[in-house]
């Protein structure tokens, strides 16, 4: 069984937009998949999707054979996720270790544990002490990042979902937090789920990756065979990407 399959998965919004049109996807445990796109492809939608927060038009997204329309497991399907988003949506109005903690407390009741806890997270994502006082605002883009994925793994996920992981921030912090990402999928050995639109990000971090265009996944394969595919998005799109990093 696959950890998680995407069936016909549809999804318009009020208005008629059709975002997704029928996505058709397997991942499998352990994999590190990407989701590759244009800007406004619905990447987002489907990540939404996934985690139960936007409701389905039509098909189904099944985990661990788990459906996430099944309302008596809403609880259970959620728990095994955890998500670093766009922006990386940290609490303002905590400090760098509140808000590890608020996620560590999820999962453990025991206070003094969670402390500990929280402290080991931050520093496994190579930030020390004397950030875990200061506020998401004094801290760089990157430790953001960094705060941001000590918080995701704190919750115990069995599926990691980074959306434009390395967005908003330089090439040489991004390459830090790539090689960071890939480093704590492979050591907690879960499943981890990227969208991104860099071609480098998912070369690096791919098992496998999966081109959504117009609402379907047109092709899916290793990163490295895509530029010699037969499908025309694919190839546009490696062409493309190349001739932007020429420039
Ligand atoms: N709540 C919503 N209501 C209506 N339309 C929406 C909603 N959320 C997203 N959309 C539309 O769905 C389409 C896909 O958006 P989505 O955010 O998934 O794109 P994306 O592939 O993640 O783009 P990007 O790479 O820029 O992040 C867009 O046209 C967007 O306007
Ligand atoms: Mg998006």
């Amino acid at each position: 069984m696959s950890k998680i399959l995407f069936d016909n998965v549809k999804k318009a919004f009020e208005g008629g937009i059709q975002v997704l049109n029928g996505v058709n996807l397997r991942i499998e445990q352990g994999e590190s998949h990407i989701i590759l796109g244009q800007s406004g492809g619905g990447k987002s939608v489907l990540i939404r999707c996934l985690l139960g927060i936007l409701d389905l038009t039509d098909g189904d997204i099944v985990v661990d054979g788990i459906s996430v329309k099944d309302s008596n497991k809403k609880k259970e399907y959620m728990k095994k996720f955890s998500i670093l988003f766009q922006g990386n949506a940290l609490f303002d109005s905590m400090t760098i270790l509140e808000n590890v903690k608020f996620a560590v407390s999820q999962v453990n009741n025991d206070k003094k544990a969670v402390i500990e806890i929280a402290k080991e997270k931050l520093h496994a994502v190579g930030l020390d002490d004397r950030v875990f006082d200061l506020y998401p605002a004094e801290i760089s883009g990157g430790m953001q990042k960094r705060a941001a994925l000590a918080r995701a793994i704190s919750l115990e996920p069995e599926v990691l979902v980074f959306d434009e992981p390395t967005s908003g921030l330089d090439p040489i912090t991004g390459g830090i937090i790539c090689n960071l990402l890939k480093g704590t999928v492979q050591s907690l050995g879960v499943t981890a789920i990227t969208i991104t639109h860099d071609l480098r990000v998912a070369e690096f971090l791919a098992d496998r990756v999966s081109l959504l265009n117009k609402g379907v996944m047109v092709w899916t394969g290793s990163a490295h065979d895509m530029k010699d595919c037969d499908n025309e998005f694919a190839e546009n799109f490696y062409k493309a990407s190349n001739a932007i990093l020429v420039k």
